[in-house]
């Protein structure tokens, strides 16, 4: 993560987080993990157990957190804290959780200041695993995992197969990587009820119409928007799927991608979502236009001449094509990127959509649209509502938008109806 990314944001600015750490080797990256949650805005507070101390010192922790780690229940600190602490929490990650640590949480032990804790909290518990691959594969390690994963509904994640301490070799028992912890703590954290399991379908990227097997019609969309609202859906709990174009970004963590090509392609993937999901976001700049034929070979000029006439054939709408399969509770957003009379045409593609909210953003400026990393958005929706936004990261638009979702999903809650939108 670079320093940029480390900023306080949401969901972790503000929120309490227990880090315990047990004593593995893994815990001389607890550190570098107790630092990113502070740089992100958490106020991290340091359980070690005894033998913890062993491999990273107090000290470490509390560079980094600027709060004093505790070691003990049996000091003033640990007896008058240790309640408060675990009172506060939104969560709680053990990294590493070695195979003792692992037992005595499954037998709900409560002999150290971590274990303490561990039973008097109610937030989340997330924890990362790591030890010796012969200790994980021990029958009574595989018990204690599966019981508090399954009876006190703590999640663990990991371990990872890859080396382990110096003369262990390699072997599943390492501690996931930090990064992963950080990712997986934003999505504990930033779990919103009204998002939390509904389904997200999005249409993302350009399209690329074949006029041969090498070239062909396509547009000017990174697909980053599109990337960004899944990214931003799947930390408020939602199972996103994004129907994507061709694009040079990596997959979203925590999302489900579908790599299509053409307008057609991306229309019956879509499909064959859209009777699931509960907001359905099409993001997607999808070629209005295709050549109506694709030749089977490459073109060559000896054969066209000094010109080429190329005829189109129109592609399927896809958010009017899957408007009637839309469940009629589905919330539906689309995108309007114009380079003139952008609020009359976005809002006439409100209507004769069916979309609740439109994002219309200009095209052709250098920091907003296509191929940029922020965006300048006015968002219109069906209820007459107008609002522009300044200037802002993609990510911010994301959540902007989708901020704006949640208010149609819990009212769809208060008044559950049935049914497709055939309108
Ligand atoms: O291209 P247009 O400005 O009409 O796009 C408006 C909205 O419709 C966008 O949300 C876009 O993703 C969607 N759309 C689509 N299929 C098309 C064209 C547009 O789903 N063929």
């Amino acid at each position: 993560m670079g320093a940029r990314t480390l900023a306080p944001r949401p969901p972790w600015k503000g929120r309490r987080i227990v880090v315990g750490v047990s004593g593995g080797i893994a815990a001389y990256k607890s550190v570098q993990l107790a630092r990113d949650l502070t740089r992100l805005g958490a106020e991290v507070d340091v359980l070690m157990t005894r033998s913890a101390t062993e491999f990273v010192g107090p000290i470490s922790f509390e560079g980094v957190t600027g709060r004093p780690a505790l070691t003990s229940l049996w000091s003033a600190q640990g007896v008058a804290r240790h309640v408060g602490v675990a009172r506060d929490a939104d969560l709680l990650i053990v990294a590493p959780a070695t195979a003792d640590l692992l037992a005595r949480a499954a037998g709900g032990r409560a002999d150290d200041l971590l274990t303490t804790v561990l039973i008097t909290v109610r937030c989340p518990v997330l924890m990362a695993p790591a030890m010796n691959h012969r200790m994980w594969t021990h029958p009574q390690t595989t018990l204690n995992a599966s019981h508090c994963r399954e009876a006190l509904g703590y999640e663990l994640l990991g371990p990872t197969t890859g080396p382990l301490a110096v003369g262990e070799g390699e072997g599943e028992g390492r501690m996931v990587e930090v990064e992963e912890i950080v990712e997986r703590a934003g999505v504990l954290l930033g779990q919103d009820e009204n998002w939390a399991g509904r389904r997200v379908v999005i249409t993302s990227g350009p399209t690329r119409e074949p006029l041969d097997p090498v070239r062909f019609l396509g547009n000017r969309s990174s697909g980053r928007m599109g990337f960004a609202l899944a990214r931003e859906a799947a930390l408020l709990g939602a199972r996103v799927t994004v129907v994507s174009g061709p694009t040079a970004l990596p997959d979203p963590s925590g999302v489900e991608v579908r790599r299509v090509e053409t307008a057609r392609e991306m229309l019956a993937a879509t499909e064959a979502l859209i009777p699931e999901a509960d907001v359905a976001i099409y993001a997607a700049a999808v070629a209005d236009y295709r050549p109506g034929q694709t030749r089977e070979r490459k073109t060559r000029k000896e054969e066209t001449g000094h010109r080429m006439a190329v005829e189109l054939t129109e592609n399927p709408d896809i958010a009017r094509e899957t408007r009637s399969l839309r469940p009629q509770s589905c919330v539906a957003v689309g995108f309007a990127l114009e380079t003139e009379e952008l609020r009359e045409r976005a809002s006439r593609k409100l209507e004769s959509k069916g979309f609740h909210l439109i994002v219309a953003n200009p095209a052709g400026e250098h920091d907003a649209g296509f191929e940029s990393d922020t965006n300048r958005v006015t968002l219109l929706d069906r209820d007459g509502g107008e609002e522009s936004l300044p200037l802002m990261t993609k990510a911010e638009v994301a959540r902007e938008v989708l901020a704006r979702v949640t208010a149609w999903l819990s009212a769809r809650d208060a008044s559950p109806t049935q049914g497709r939108d055939a309108s």
